[in-house]
């Protein structure tokens, strides 16, 4: 019998900052584009008009050149993967008209992604690499900019959200800790990096009490910007001169929540298996302390390349491979969503 015909999927994300897309030939990665956008930058934070303008000029060379990698040409795809929500309304407009057209014009179907489970499914992207994969189910935390989620994973298209942040997602932590001190916008990598040459014992931060397993940030965020405003009253160049230290401090703070939820929703959900995704999962303090408790625990832990962590369009690809197989496929005027309800 002939072998039947790899499945070429093309992924396209808009939802926030980052115009990407991708193409998938049997959930191997043939091409992966991401075009970040540098005018937010100066505002401190996403604008998002100035996101939706960005997606209009990116969109039609980011998919070009998403087909020229691959080296397939828009005939071969078989199905068009796009970014329902949630996300920034304007932002999501332009990939969903993009890919509705793209769909229509081709005669193929449309895959519409819900965007914080395609970040779960980062997990099984393949791209040559020889790396372990996830077998369900599996806990996920997922940590981005715009959520912090504990979601119990029972298969590709099945997934409970067991606890969620009640205020802040863990990514605006790190960003609004490193706006506190000054430091540009988005925060998160920059931290990261301060943090590692500095004491994380040197400025003690509050332990969130929340019930269950949900997050919340707002205490730690007051508590740091308590400590720098305290100290700059006394030193105005308390922020730059102690910024080792109190990076290390607040993303010592950051992880000690996380880590304390997820080792609670593990044993809950007798669960052995734990992955990380979405921005913050580039965090090198998380993913080296969820290996060490993963150590002590006994449980495995994935945790997916940088490229699949941060907004890409490759994890929406691999959410529209598993659309497309189970047959869900998205009505032509499917419209974006900022929120799923
Ligand atoms: O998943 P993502 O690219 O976009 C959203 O869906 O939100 O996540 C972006 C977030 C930002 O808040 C950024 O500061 C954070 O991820 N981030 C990090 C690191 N890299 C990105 N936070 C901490 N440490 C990092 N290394
Ligand atoms: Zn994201």
């Amino acid at each position: 019998m002939p072998s039947p015909a790899p499945l070429i999927i093309l992924g396209i994300e808009s939802s926030c900052d980052e115009t990407a897309a991708a193409v998938l030939v049997d959930g191997t990665v043939r091409s992966n584009v991401v075009a970040s956008q540098e005018v937010h930058a100066k505002w401190g934070g996403v604008v998002p008009e100035l996101a939706s303008r960005a997606h209009q000029e990116h969109i039609v060379p980011v998919v070009r050149e998403a087909l020229a990698v691959a080296g397939i040409t828009k005939e071969q795809l078989h199905g068009v993967a796009f970014t329902q929500g949630p996300g920034l309304i304007g932002a999501l407009l332009v990939g969903s008209c993009f890919a509705r057209s793209l769909a229509q014009a081709l005669k193929i179907p449309l895959l519409a992604v819900d965007h914080i489970q395609a970040h779960v499914l980062a997990h099984l992207i393949r791209d040559g690499q020889d790396r372990p994969e996830p077998s369900f189910p599996f806990l996920n935390l997922t940590v981005s900019g715009g959520h912090s989620q504990l979601v119990h994973v029972r298969s590709p298209l099945d997934m409970q959200v067991l606890g969620a942040t009640l205020d802040d997602a863990a990514g605006e932590a790190f960003d609004k800790g490193g706006k506190i001190m000054g430091l540009p916008y988005p925060a998160g990598p920059l931290v990261d990096k301060l943090a590692r040459d500095g004491d994380p014992d040197r400025f003690v931060m509050p332990v969130p009490s929340i019930p269950g397993l949900d997050f919340s940030f707002s205490g730690i965020k007051t508590a740091f910007l308590s400590v720098v405003r305290k100290g700059e009253a006394d030193n105005p160049a308390f922020a730059t001169e102690h910024a080792n230290d109190l990076c290390a401090s607040l993303q010592r703070a950051i992880i000690d929540h996380l880590l304390a939820k997820t080792r609670r929703a593990m044993r809950d959900h007798d669960l052995r298996q734990v992955g990380i995704a979405g921005g913050v999962a580039a965090n090198s303090g998380l993913r080296t302390r969820l290996i060490e408790l993963g150590a002590r625990e006994g449980w495995e832990v994935f945790v997916p390349p940088f490229a699949y962590c941060t907004d890409n369009a490759a994890m929406i690809a691999m959410a529209g491979h598993h659309l497309f197989l189970a047959g869900r496929h998205a009505p032509l005027d499917t419209v974006p969503v900022a929120r799923f309800a």
